[in-house]
């Protein structure tokens, strides 16, 4: 696959989403503390984590835990450099694809930085008492994500089908 690059005027490698790999780990936190997000727990969802690369180039990371009454999808961030190209929104739809074939009913999140982000994919806040106890136990409900974050949740039955190329597993 191959994306114009208006810039050059030549035609680049596109962006590839696919499962992240345990030597992906690394840079992922990299780019994660890069977009001041947290790491902590990342390292127990790796089987249900994405990336987004260019070649051996790390675009892109994006993670969902899954529990027994509901997901929490994290982790979602970009490069500095790679933002404003759809790859956020691209990594986002993948996850929602990913947390559909797993069965996934309802996704919810934390947010500090981009509240107004997930309603394009069909996310609406909720209060953290209407989370279930099961998501509330995640690491990034106990103890890393204030207080003060955005909780939003996707009902996966009302969401927008994933229209792009991702057919991982
Ligand atoms: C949020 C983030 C992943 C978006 O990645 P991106 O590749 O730049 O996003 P896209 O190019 O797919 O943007 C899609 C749309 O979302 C908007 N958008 C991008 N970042 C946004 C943000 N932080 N808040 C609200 N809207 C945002 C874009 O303007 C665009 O809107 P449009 O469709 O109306 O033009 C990226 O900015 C990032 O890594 N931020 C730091 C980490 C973070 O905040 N992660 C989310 C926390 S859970």
């Amino acid at each position: 696959m191959f994306r114009w690059n208006e810039c050059s005027n030549t035609m680049m490698p596109d962006v590839v989403i696919e499962p992240m790999r345990a030597d992906d780990l690394g840079s992922v936190q990299a780019l994660l503390r890069a977009a001041s997000l947290p790491v902590d727990g990342l390292d127990d969802h790796v089987s249900t984590a994405l990336v987004a690369r260019r070649g051996a180039n790390l675009v892109g990371s994006v993670a969902l835990e899954v529990y027994e009454d509901g997901a929490l999808l994290r982790s979602l961030a970009v490069a500095k450099r790679e933002r404003g190209f759809g790859w956020g929104m691209a990594l986002a739809e993948a996850i929602i694809d990913l947390a559909r074939r797993r069965g996934v009913r309802k996704v919810y999140l934390l947010t500090e930085t981009a509240a107004t982000f997930f309603p394009k994919l069909g996310f609406r806040a909720v209060t953290r008492a209407e989370v279930p106890s099961g998501v509330r136990r995640s690491v990034e409900f106990t103890t890393v994500c204030p207080g003060s974050a955005a909780v939003q949740v996707l009902e996966l039955s009302t969401a927008k089908k994933n229209p792009g190329g991702y057919r991982g597993s």
